[in-house]
């Protein structure tokens, strides 16, 4: 087997289960119909043991890609571009797709999935720290996804993000529960980090956010519009 970087070894057991294991199984049995391209992306993960996102939460934020007509997404922490994937489809195969990871390995990996899945995405690439180049970035974005590995940055990476989205733009998280980690009475490092951008996200008043129990945890939030 290929040596892939940043899989996760040794991934430490859940704390709870965000979804009830026998719901999830009868989640995924009515989705089962649907494999296809994705099912083989979501084995290519288990087989070199890479998280990537909850199928689940790939039909969501493809369904929320439509519904918002999102023309612009930009990922933080993308992989080999399963959950642009997801992104991707519910836009239709138009409009832009930013991928970003720190490594070049899966950007390519990322750049050739979606290219082949969606010839007329318009795929940009970047190969680094996404904070750092979303910050700097000149566009603003209709939604900008937070999966980095590293959670010790998801603070960082909210608040960066907060101020790249366009108008109505929307803001969209993944493990915000980590494994239902966040309950612990004595979370790790990580975990600490997670529960500091959920409160810092929640408290915000400027903007309206909900945090769903799908998948590892899916934090959807939007800025507040005045009201007329
Ligand atoms: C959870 S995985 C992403 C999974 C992907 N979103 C999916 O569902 O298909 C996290 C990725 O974040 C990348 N990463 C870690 N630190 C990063 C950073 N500072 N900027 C961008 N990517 C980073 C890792 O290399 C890893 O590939």
């Amino acid at each position: 087997m290929e040596e892939y970087p940043h899989t996760s070894k040794g991934r430490s057991r859940p704390f709870l289960d965000v979804t009830h294991p026998e719901i999830r199984r009868y989640l995924r049995e009515l989705h089962e119909h649907e494999v296809g391209v994705f099912g083989e992306m979501e084995e290519f993960a288990r087989q070199i043991n890479y998280p990537i996102l909850d199928s689940l939460s790939g039909h969501l934020i493809s369904i929320l890609a439509w519904m918002s007509r999102f023309s612009s997404v930009y990922e933080m922490g993308s992989g080999f571009g399963y959950s642009a994937s997801w992104f991707a489809r519910g836009m239709n195969g138009k409009g832009r797709v930013t991928v970003t990871d720190i490594s070049e390995v899966y950007i390519e990996m990322a750049k050739k999935n979606l290219r082949t899945l969606y010839p007329s995405l318009d795929v940009r690439t970047v190969v680094g720290d996404a904070i750092d180049h979303l910050r700097h970035d000149s566009e603003v974005h209709d939604c900008i996804f937070i999966d980095i590995g590293d959670k010790m940055l998801y603070p960082e990476a909210g608040r960066v993000a907060i101020e790249r989205l366009s108008d109505g733009g929307v803001l969209i998280a993944d493990n915000v529960l980590w494994r239902g980690k966040v309950v612990e009475p004595e979370p790790d490092e990580q975990t600490r980090s997670i529960r500091r951008f959920n409160e810092e996200l929640m408290s915000r008043t400027d903007m309206d956010s909900i945090l769903l129990p799908v998948g590892d945890g899916l934090l959807i939030s939007t800025r507040k519009r005045p009201l007329d």
